[in-house]
């Protein structure tokens, strides 16, 4: 939420970048962040030019072609989701103090920013905005000016770190002063920021997009630490002015990964990333003789062996992810899973200890819901295993264990390569503690490995069949509601699909358990209604298959029109869907990786027919960073 850019530059580094071009390629790379509004400003002539705007950085762009502003080397920018006040040209961020000298962005939420605002009003400060961001601004102004003898140097710095003992709640700030050109500070608690290094010159970003196309050479930051860049010098304290450390790293993809590479949106071209996603994630997972090797657990095997319970938390789609997870933990490991919204579990006083191992599953790693849980659980004293695909994210750097998903930096708002890659490290982990417990002989486990190494072959057989669902999909443009049936692991799949269409086509969506329906949901079939069934493989156990046809039967007989998602060579189906669309043949436990694709398409390709921007849809943000 909200994405975030600073940048300083010396005139005679070579680079002739200019902040306000650096700053303007940060906040595209970040828009998925937020979209509200967009905003910079820059220092030239010993004074702040800013500019800002409501709606898309579009809007930014023509307003600074009619309104330029001046050459600079010291810039911030930023991309908004709004949370205090609406989505305004006046509530856009940079928010400026002492005399338009002070320029401020913020990422997250001021919890206390009444009471400060109260103080500040008394003081005689007047508010523009609606925003607490103004009131941090006007807050750091006034430390900035309480401290008129320090040194210019480290003025701002001071004052931030100041501003920042008085803050409550999740921000990251970044500011800058007319008194001192070459100098962004910026704060951070609960809310992301890294530092680019680069060579006469630096960078900061809410993530390493914002500064991707100039350095693939980032510093962590940790928690409640202030930086202080200049062209040549990246300072670090805490909150508190006592000198700190972040971890450098090195960024393992280009700007070139966050293109879209001829497809029409991210979104497409995160979908067609699958086969790639899976096969990395499975990557170097596994020794000479096929055995799981899991290096990157820092969670002792006795401590893994000992875990009586697992809980996973995530949020929307990493959540359903978990529910696949739990179905291939306990069948595999025997090990009681269970799975729950990181929101709802912080607040139930959930029943954790050192024998739990929780695993909290997040693309971004910045979730502030999961978060928070992470934090609750290892206070508890459960260990924390991360499944993540942001390095240098603040979940699994808070987290005993990190199991990085490689699918590369996911673009598109709606989560669909990372979907994927995060179930694969599910069935990963699975299988590791499977080995661990002795649960499965080796020959049993390679089996599956194997199934799960010829998974990105199967899913690009999907792909290469997406014309069938996006006809499928232009043909339905006119519904109003779509419903998702599955059971067992089609359970999740089916609330993935009505995930999609509801984020990006914005029409009633929902996905049920099959086996519900009649507990209630077949009330809602009337004739006409299209409902997708995620129907199991025949071959599998317990006649799970034979219990989802008859569901389609149900369904049918009371008027609906369906579309099946089936296993190849299932000919049992075809007399009761209006249309079927076949996956290539696999495992159930592992069939989530195939059925999911056509339900991505189909969102994807629907929202396209509608005319909607599927790589942001109205109301959303990447990253949710606020609880
Ligand atoms: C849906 C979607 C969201 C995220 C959720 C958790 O397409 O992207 O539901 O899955 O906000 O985000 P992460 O995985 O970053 O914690």
């Amino acid at each position: 939420m909200c994405g975030i850019v600073g940048y300083v530059g010396r005139a005679d580094n070579g680079h002739q970048h200019k902040a306000l071009d650096v700053v303007l390629e940060g906040l595209r790379r970040l828009e998925y962040r937020g979209y509200d509004s967009a905003g910079v400003a820059v220092l030239a002539d010993g004074e702040v030019f800013s500019a800002k705007k409501a709606g898309k950085l579009s809007n930014l762009l023509n307003e600074l072609e009619e309104n330029p502003l001046p050459e600079s080397l010291t810039g911030i920018g930023h991309t908004r989701w709004a949370t205090h006040g609406g989505p305004t040209d006046l509530n856009a961020h940079p928010h400026l103090a002492d005399g338009g000298k002070l320029a401020l962005i913020h990422n997250g939420i001021i919890e206390n920013f009444a009471e400060l605002k109260e103080e500040l009003l008394a003081k005689g400060v007047t508010f523009l905005s609606e925003t607490d961001t103004e009131v941090a601004a006007a807050l750091l102004a006034d430390e900035y000016q309480a401290d008129a003898d320090l040194e210019p140097k480290i003025r701002l710095t001071v004052a931030m770190q100041r501003a920042c003992q008085r803050l409550e709640g999740a921000f990251t700030l970044l500011a800058i002063h007319a008194d001192l050109p070459g100098v962004v500070v910026a704060a951070r608690r609960n809310s992301p920021l890294v530092v680019g290094l680069g060579d006469g010159e630096n960078f900061l970003g809410s993530d390493v997009s914002g500064f991707i196309d100039y350095t693939r050479r980032a510093v962590e930051l940790g928690q409640d630490q202030i930086v202080t860049i200049t062209p040549d010098e990246v300072v670090i304290t805490d909150f508190f002015g006592l000198p700190a450390t972040g971890k450098e790293y090195h960024v393992d993809w280009d700007a070139a990964a966050a293109e879209k590479d001829g497809y029409p949106s991210f979104m497409e071209k995160e979908i067609h990333e699958q086969p790639r996603a899976i096969r990395d994630t499975l990557l170097g997972r596994t020794d000479a003789n096929g055995a799981l090797i899991l290096d990157e657990l820092r969670i002792s095997e006795s401590i893994l062996r000992s875990v009586d319970k697992i809980v996973v938390i995530a949020c929307g789609t990493s959540a359903y992810v978990g529910q696949v997870a739990k179905y291939a933990i306990e069948h595999w490991c025997r090990i009681p899973t269970e799975v729950e919204l990181s929101h709802e579990f912080r607040y139930r006083d959930p029943i954790v200890n050192e024998k739990t191992l929780v695993v909290a599953i997040s693309q971004s790693g910045e979730t502030m819901d999961t978060l928070m849980a992470v934090r609750h659980a290892r206070e508890q004293g459960a260990k924390v295993l991360a499944i993540c695909n942001t390095n240098g994210s603040t979940i699994p750097r808070e987290s005993d264990a990190v199991l990085y998903t490689h699918a590369g930096p996911e673009i598109a708002v709606a989560s669909t390569k990372a979907f994927l890659a995060q179930i694969t490290a599910a069935y990963v982990l699975g299988l590791y503690l499977a080995q661990l417990r002795g649960n499965k002989f080796a020959d049993e486990i390679r089996v599956i490995l194997d199934e799960l190494s010829a998974t990105p072959a199967k899913v690009q057989e999907v792909l290469d069949r997406e014309q069938e669902v996006k006809d499928l999909a232009a043909s339905m443009k006119d519904v109003e509601s779509v419903l998702f049936l599955g059971r067992h692991v089609g359970f999740p799949v089916a609330m993935e699909g009505a995930l999609k269409l509801k984020e990006l086509a914005y029409i009633h969506a929902e996905g049920f358990a099959a086996g519900e329906l009649k507990h209630g949901p077949i009330a809602l079939i009337d004739e006409g209604q299209p409902v997708f069934v995620v129907v199991p493989s025949p071959r599998g156990r317990d006649s799970l298959h034979a219990k989802v046809v008859s569901n389609i039967q149900e369904v049918r007989a009371r008027g609906a029109k369906t579309i099946v998602i089936a296993e190849e060579g299932d000919e049992a189906v075809r007399a009761y869907a209006e249309h079927v669309f076949y996956i290539p043949q696999t495992p159930t436990l592992l069939a989530p990786l195939l059925a999911t694709v056509p339900l991505q398409i189909f969102a994807c390709a629907l929202a396209t027919a509608k005319g909607f921007d599927v790589d942001q849809p109205r109301n959303l943000a990447k990253s949710v960073t606020v609880e």
